[in-house]
């Protein structure tokens, strides 16, 4: 059996329509360089979105899979408890030193999900061990995406992937949050003051004697269409959650290292939260790795005392703090430190100038960006902003046609979307747009 083959006969694949297998079959990838993957064909595709926004540093980069073949050879994993080792320990310190405010602990799992439920049970056990049991309910935005386990999808606000399986998940707050293309309040991105906060206030000020945490993904939702929101929306929720003695979970999974245009998207409302959780980007995205950054001193104390307390936190991941991937986190950052991050703003107004280009073509109702993440959103009129009829699948249709001509630009419903590797060059980003350019405009003049 070729692989095509084995894969259809074994394989479920996440996120998909197997039937769609039957006429498209997925594409065998053999090897990636830089912001390229390569087909068994030799055919070259440019990775317009990081491979599930995790590819931070470019495919197969020399320093990442250095870092990853000497941790292998010396260490590949060790226990956590009772346990610890060079990297697990250098990483965290150097997580305390990057991410916003003074953190204090980092607590390692293995992907993004992960370290979601690390932050929901934590708080919750936290106000249980400091004498607030009824703090057991948590609040998140219309839209928003935390993950796919049962504890993270409760807080998620997308109703396709949570429709479901609502009857068994948690009984939680999620509230209107900011939708500023088609904002009700008739505000634009330029006049909004984060109007739409009022659900948000009115749940928290009603409710906070039995809320333990607000989650939410600073300035983008990018699981919700890239939502591109104002920096206000989320001063107003940390003013309002510090005043009434509710955690702030910043989601930084998909935002942080660099994607924003500042290491974290938290630094653009001058944001500190009181648990961070981050992923993805963590480790250049070679390997499934997560982290929960906690704020507050008070938090740590909470769970400290003697072992017959039984307060310590149980939760534990079989690959919590794998040292291959703590070590190839520590060159990531020493990479995005050293000449990356420097490097961003020049790549930032190309992406700037290929978005504009993209605003003149009829059918774009807008084009949205918060520093290296950029989107546009294809509607049938761009006066009403009327989206096209969900069935005629032109965001899929774009994806097809972008394909052909080189780049991955698997879309979100019919918003195309940039968030590339970092290291992307000014040329490959230039070709990308212009095939962005092109498909779009393949599919939307034959609608
Ligand atoms: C903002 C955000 N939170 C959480 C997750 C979940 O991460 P994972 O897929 O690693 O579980 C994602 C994944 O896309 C994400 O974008």
């Amino acid at each position: 059996m070729n692989i095509n083959q084995l894969d259809k006969k074994f394989v479920w694949h996440p996120c998909t329509q197997m039937k769609d297998h039957e006429t498209i079959p997925p594409i065998e990838i053999v090897k990636g360089e830089g912001c390229f993957l390569f087909d068994k064909s030799g055919k070259k595709y440019i990775d317009g979105i990081s491979s599930w926004w995790v590819n931070l540093l470019g495919h197969c980069n020399p320093r990442l899979t250095a870092a990853l073949q000497k941790q292998a050879a010396e260490l590949e994993h060790v226990i956590f408890a009772g346990f610890t080792h060079e990297y697990g320990a250098r990483l965290a310190a150097e997580l305390c030193r990057i991410a916003p405010g003074n953190p204090v602990k980092v607590f390692y799992s293995d992907c993004g999900s992960a370290a979601v439920e690390v932050a929901l049970k934590m708080s919750y056990q936290y106000w249980r061990q400091t004498g607030k049991p009824k703090k057991k309910r948590f609040v998140s935005i219309s839209g928003a995406y935390h993950g796919e386990t049962l504890g993270a999808l409760s807080v998620g606000g997308i109703g396709l992937y949570r429709e479901t399986f609502s009857p068994i998940m948690l009984d939680t707050f999620n509230v209107e949050g900011p939708n500023c293309f088609r904002c009700p309040y008739g505000k634009t991105r330029d006049t909004c003051s984060a109007e739409c906060f009022e659900d948000m206030e009115r749940v928290l000020t009603n409710h906070s004697d039995e809320i333990a945490a607000v989650f939410i993904e600073p300035l983008v939702q990018c699981a919700n269409n890239m939502n591109i929101y104002s920096p206000v929306y989320l001063k107003k929720l940390r003013e309002l959650t510090a005043k009434l003695n509710v955690h702030l979970v910043a989601d930084e999974i998909a935002v942080g290292f660099g994607r924003t245009g500042k290491l974290f998207a938290c630094e653009h409302a001058n944001v500190v939260p009181d648990f961070m959780c981050i992923s993805k980007g963590l480790t250049g995205g070679y390997m499934p790795f997560a982290a929960t950054i906690v704020y507050d001193q008070k938090v740590y104390d909470a769970f400290y005392g003697e072992y017959t307390d039984y307060k310590a936190f149980y939760h534990s991941h079989s690959y919590t703090g794998n040292p291959m991937a703590a070590r190839i986190g520590l060159e990531a950052i020493d990479i995005l430190e050293n000449g990356v991050m420097a490097e961003l703003p020049g790549k930032i107004n190309v992406l700037s100038e290929i978005l504009g280009g993209l605003a003149e073509l009829p059918n774009v109702g807008e084009i949205r960006q918060c520093g290296f993440i950029g989107a546009v959103e294809l509607v049938a009129d761009k006066k009403s902003k009327k989206a096209f009829p969900s069935a005629e699948k032109i965001g899929w249709q774009v994806y097809r046609e972008a394909l052909k001509r080189g780049a991955l630009l698997r879309p979100l419903g019919d918003v195309i979307y940039f968030l590339t590797p970092l290291t992307i060059s000014i040329e490959t980003l230039k070709e990308l747009g212009g095939i962005a350019k092109e498909s779009i405009e393949e599919v939307v003049n034959s609608y």
